[in-house]
């Protein structure tokens, strides 16, 4: 699928990951909805995008995605000013391993991911007036493997597996024109890694050499994978992990 004129709303967009697929959707012609709850930098990365692609292909509403008002709003406020939604990324994430922190860390990586792939599906769905499309949802080699820094955010990440490719496998979605597809980067330059804490991770120090022993990857090469998942029309319930030692491969999932 061409993204050229279609639409696309992403969440945690203004920064890291979110605003690298953003910039490549841009960059492929599609128009943006953009979502994040950090209104004062997702202000400079429209900007940015609006000086670079013009004005009326991007734009920007506060969304927390923890908030299920505020994910209903936001698409809502997508169809109202673009006709419709095409494609969705449910990226926004944080870390979160003590507590009360830990309950956040499932309330926006899992929760607000189930939340925006349900709204995703009853936009796109044809049998709701929709036009099909395709949903990425953000897990991370975390949702395939353990991460003994990071068992709470592991978690997160495999329930995000686990339900992509689910609902990737119920009939109705296909018939409906509908694909899922999910990434899995390794460690990415992003604000993620560099600000680890010891609420948001166990052991700090450990946490950080794991974290860096592979070297991590830029968010442009992570939005080249994005961008594949989103145009290969022979990809639903894929899996792509990336890394920078690995490059891209796509997981082979047992399947029943
Ligand atoms: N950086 C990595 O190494 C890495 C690896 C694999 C997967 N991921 C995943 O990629 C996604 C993006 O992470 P990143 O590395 O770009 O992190 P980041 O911290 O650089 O960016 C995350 C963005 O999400 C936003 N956000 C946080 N909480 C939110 C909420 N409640 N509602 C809406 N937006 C919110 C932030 O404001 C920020 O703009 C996450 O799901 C993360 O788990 C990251």
């Amino acid at each position: 699928m061409s993204v050229t004129g279609k639409v696309a709303f992403v969440t945690g967009a203004a920064l890291g990951l979110g605003k690298a697929f953003c910039k490549i959707l841009l960059e492929n012609g599609a128009k943006v909805f953009m979502t994040d709850v950090n209104e004062a930098a997702a202000q400079v990365t429209l900007k940015e995008f609006q000086a670079q692609f013009g004005v009326n292909v991007v734009t920007f509403m506060k969304c927390d995605v923890s908030s299920k008002q505020q994910l209903e709003d936001a698409f809502k406020a997508t169809k109202e000013k673009f006709g419709g939604v095409d494609i969705v990324c449910n990226n926004a994430g944080i870390g979160g391993e003590t507590d009360p922190l830990w309950e956040k860390a499932v309330d926006i990586n899992l929760k607000g991911c189930i939340r925006g792939t349900h709204l995703a599906l009853q936009y796109m769905r044809q049998d709701q007036g929709g036009r099909g499309g395709v949903i990425v949802n953000m897990s991370s080699m975390a949702g395939l493997n353990p991460n003994p820094f990071g068992p709470v955010y592991c978690a997160t990440k495999h329930a995000v597996v686990g339900f992509s490719r689910s609902l990737a496998m119920f009939p109705e979605t296909a018939q409906n024109g509908v694909r899922i597809n999910i990434l899995c980067p390794a460690f990415v330059d992003t604000n993620l890694v560099s600000s680890l804490t010891d609420e948001n991770c166990l052991d700090v120090n450990k946490a950080k050499i794991f974290a860096h022993k592979d070297g991590l990857m830029t968010p442009d090469y992570v939005a080249e994978g994005f961008l594949e998942l989103v145009t290969d029309n022979s990809k639903n319930g894929a899996i792509l992990k990336m890394g920078k030692t690995f490059g891209k491969v796509y997981h082979e999932a047992a399947r029943a």
